[in-house]
Parts: C-alpha cells; sequence; structure tokens
C-alpha cells in the first residue's frame, strides 16, 4: 500500500502553504521566462525527483565536489570545531540527505550533545537525513522543511543563551548565487548572527575548464536528466507541455564571471504554455533557458568576502585531489552594527 502520511498531514496542516508554495513557483516561472535571456530558477530543481538525482550526480566520477567536501569534513571535523567554544548548536542550509554532515556531527557529539536543524525545501531531503543520523546517539534532530533564511531566523529564536551557532553552508551551494547576490545573502546570514557565532562555507575552486564542464556534462547523462526534470516538474506542477525530447542539455563556462552555466537549449521553434503559470511563450530554434550557475572561486578572494559580510575568515583547508575548500568564518563583534 502506498504510504500517504507524510504528505497528507502537510497538506491537511498547511493547504495555504502549499498554494503559496506553488503560486510562488509559477510566479518564478513567469517572470523568469519573459526574460530576454529566459532563465528558471535553480531552486526549483530540487524537487524530490531533482534531490535523488543530484545525489546521482555526487556519485559521479567526474563530479568530484561532493565528496572533497566530504573528505574534508572527514578528515578535518575535529581541527574545525577546536575553533569553536562549547556549547555549540548546529544548523545547515540545504542539508541534503546529511552523508557528510554526519562526521562533523559525530566529532562534536563526542564532545557534548548535539542539537542539529537541518533546513532544507525537499521533505524528502529532510526525511533521509534523519534516516542518514538516526544512528548518532547523541544527536537531536529538528528538520526544517523552509526556505534557508526562514528556518535560520528560526534556529536563532530557539537557540539557548551561551550557546555558540554553527552555521553549515556546504557543497559549494553559495556558487548558485551570482557574486553581488551572493554577499548579500551572506550579509543576511550575518544579520541573523551574534557575534562569535561561526559559518562554515564550502566552496569549489577554480580548475582547468574542460574538468570543470565535464563535471556538469557527464557522459552518462544524469546532469542532463536533472536539469530537464525541471521541464518534467513543471509540467507535473503547473500544467506545461513541454516536450522534453525537444530540449538539449547544454553546460558552458563564462569565463570573465567564473561560473559554469547549465542551459537548456529548444531544438526548433516551438511554442509552450504553462497553465498555472498563465503563460505561453514561443521559443526560437537554438534559444535557451538558463537552469542554474556555478560559480567558482579562488582560494585568495574568500576572505576579503568574508570581511564585506561581516565576518572574519578563520581557517581555510583545501582538499588535495579536487580543488574545494571548507572556509571557517566567525561573524565580527566590529560588524554588529553593519547596514
Ligand atoms: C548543489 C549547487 C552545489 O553547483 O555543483 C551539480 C548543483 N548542478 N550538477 C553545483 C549541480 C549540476 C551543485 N550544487
Amino acid at each position: 500500500m502506498p504510504d500517504f502520511d507524510a504528505s497528507t498531514t502537510d497538506r491537511v496542516l498547511s493547504p495555504r502553504l502549499n498554494s503559496q508554495a506553488r503560486e510562488d513557483f509559477a510566479q518564478a516561472v513567469r517572470i523568469g521566462l519573459s526574460k530576454r535571456q529566459r532563465e528558471l530558477p535553480s531552486m526549483y530543481l530540487y524537487d524530490d525527483l531533482g534531490t535523488a538525482l543530484f545525489e546521482a550526480i555526487t556519485l559521479l566520477p567526474e563530479y568530484g565536489l561532493t565528496r572533497a567536501d566530504e573528505r574534508l569534513l572527514r578528515r578535518y571535523a575535529r581541527a574545525i570545531l577546536e575553533h569553536l567554544p562549547p556549547g555549540v548548536m548546529v544548523a545547515e542550509l540545504g542539508s541534503g540527505g546529511g552523508r557528510k554532515t554526519r562526521w562533523l556531527l559525530d566529532a562534536l557529539a563526542h564532545r557534548e550533545p548535539v542539537v542539529y536543524f537541518p533546513i532544507d525545501i525537499s521533505a524528502a531531503a529532510l526525511a533521509k537525513c534523519r534516516q542518514e543520523l538516526s544512528g548518532l546517539g547523541a544527536v537531536s534532530l529538528v528538520g526544517l522543511e523552509t526556505s534557508y533564511l526562514e528556518g535560520l531566523c528560526d534556529v536563532t529564536a530557539r537557540r539557548r543563551p551561551g550557546q555558540t551557532l554553527l552555521v553549515l553552508f556546504l557543497g559549494s551551494t553559495v556558487g548558485n548565487f551570482d557574486r553581488p547576490a551572493a554577499e548579500e545573502f551572506l550579509r543576511e546570514i550575518r544579520r541573523c548572527l551574534s557575534p562569535g557565532d561561526a559559518l562554515l562555507l564550502g566552496t569549489d575552486l577554480e580548475k582547468t575548464v574542460a574538468e570543470m564542464v565535464l563535471a556538469y556534462d557527464d557522459p552518462v547523462g544524469v546532469t542532463a536528466a536533472f536539469n530537464l526534470n525541471l521541464l518534467a516538474r513543471i509540467n507535473r506542477e503547473l500544467e506545461g507541455n513541454f516536450v522534453l525530447g525537444q530540449f538539449r542539455h547544454e553546460v558552458r563556462y563564462h569565463e570573465r564571471e567564473r561560473r559554469i552555466e547549465m542551459h537548456l537549449r529548444s531544438e526548433r521553434t516551438q511554442t509552450v504554455s504553462i497553465r498555472a503559470a498563465d503563460l505561453t511563450c514561443t521559443l526560437h530554434a537554438g534559444e535557451t533557458m538558463w537552469t542554474e550557475a556555478c560559480h567558482k572561486f579562488h582560494l585568495g578572494e574568500i576572505p576579503a568576502m568574508a570581511q564585506r559580510t561581516g565576518f572574519v575568515c578563520q581557517a581555510q583547508w583545501v582538499d588535495g585531489e579536487w580543488a574545494f575548500a571548507e572556509n571557517l568564518w566567525v561573524a565580527d563583534p566590529a560588524a554588529a552594527t553593519m547596514p
């Protein structure tokens, strides 16, 4: 028998929220597809199927990012925690399945009891996270199915006096924002924090163009499926009529912006309608919809980013196999009254 429990409860408990979420999605699609370079916001890649496809991406030999992130957390968990005083609570923005976070929580749990707040827009990711971490005795988990900043706000409302908040923003998700928006977002995080709180930021570093492109254009086609699922999702949730066979996954490296871009290219001139977004648009042959940006970083630019956003970069750890860095930032008291 199918298991309806979680979704039925959600629907009963928050019918307005769900129709609001659908309306937000519809509006984001309407706005994105009306731009000259058509866009679809990357956060909508991560429905339950998209999240599962992303998990598959992390297993691809060509996509070393997640394994590098996990290696660093495994190897340096204790070194990272040495920078933090006793009494740490942990919040993670975009926890996904929680696999790599396990190492950090495990090390922390050897020191003190831990409360861990994974924040994710995918209910499936939170369920997986709970399952993955169920073996860790001294960790209690409170999952928040919401956006990053709303979730972080919730967490700070629950903090007890004297506790230090450690925010995890791993996997180079920060690279999805364009650079000014990333700094604005980091500043928003800083506004939620108190001096001495910390942010562990994972950043993918620049590699050769060939390596970077291959990481997002794997020969098996998992990333292509991940990308195309966005159109399938629009069809499912917003009554769209995209014919998936008429779009191709395309990956480019933008040298000046130092970012990978994922697009979906229309193979011919075609008209698409999306009923719930009240939208009909004609895509010309060769025209693309831009679905994701993945900015790459230099190790040396990260301390300056910290400083501009109200933090001090206390330490950086770099993987030896795949250029990726964990950066430990601490909320700067001098920036407490920042604009
Ligand atoms: C989850 C945003 C970090 O940018 O590398 C992987 C997403 N997209 N392959 C990334 C992604 C295509 C990934 N992040």
